[in-house]
């Protein structure tokens, strides 16, 4: 992929972060539809789906949560307006919001949601274990936390990726550095799950 195309995941911005947002709601279908394969979702599910990107992964929550709502939550404009876009339907109706705002200080009152999902998006946060706690604030109590990632941190992924790691800024999290810092943040009963022969992780945890 060009470089000008890669460097917009971080945030994407214009023609090009909009380009960027279309291909990734097709390149990451396989990786969302198994990572959400580990979740318990209940119809009447409250969801928060932040780094929503192109919006593919709030619609696919909205139509597994009849009775439930979905919001979508990315700190660019550009994902915002696709994201928004995408759903337009399910925002007439009321099931839907997508906001403009950062994980580190989500605009969402305590206690508000079932499930908090993140998508590709974890790379990106400014401070990981703090922005977990922000996270937590907005669980409900037994609600779940989950993360999806196509790039684990391991020395062969790390050195496959050295360009865009530095091209993008980015931190990719070994299964271990996940763990230590969902500990850190507070949460418990931390899972992860692997896809042979990929180097997709996706973890899950619960706030108490
Ligand atoms: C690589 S894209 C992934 C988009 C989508 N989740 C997907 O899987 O296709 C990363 C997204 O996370 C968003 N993002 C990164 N850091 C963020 C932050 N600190 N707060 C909110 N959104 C963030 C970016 O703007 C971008 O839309």
């Amino acid at each position: 992929m060009d470089k000008k195309l890669i460097v917009n995941a971080r945030k994407p911005e214009g023609e090009l972060g909009s380009k960027l947002l279309e291909r990734m709601n097709e390149s990451h279908e396989k990786l969302a539809q198994w990572g959400i394969s580990h979740l318990n979702i209940e119809n009447n599910d409250i969801i928060l789906d932040i780094g929503c990107g192109g919006g593919v992964n709030v619609k696919r929550f909205n139509e597994m949560v009849p009775n439930g709502k979905v919001y979508g939550l990315d700190y660019s404009e550009v994902s915002v307006e696709k994201s928004t876009k995408l759903n337009e339907s399910a925002i007439k109706e009321g099931k839907v919001e997508i906001v403009q705002g950062s994980v580190s200080e989500l605009p969402f009152e305590n206690d508000t949601f079932n499930i908090v999902a993140g998508f590709e998006t974890i790379y990106f946060w400014s401070n990981l274990i703090k922005d977990l706690k922000e996270v937590k604030r907005v669980l409900k109590p037994e609600g779940m936390i989950f993360i999806c990632n196509e790039a684990v941190g391991e020395d062969y992924v790390l050195e496959k990726m050295k360009e865009e790691i530095v091209l993008l800024n980015m931190k990719i999290y070994s299964e271990e550095e996940l763990r230590l810092s969902f500990f850190d943040a507070g949460f418990i009963d931390f899972f992860t799950f692997r896809k042979e022969k990929t180097d997709w992780i996706s973890a899950i945890a619960r706030k108490k």
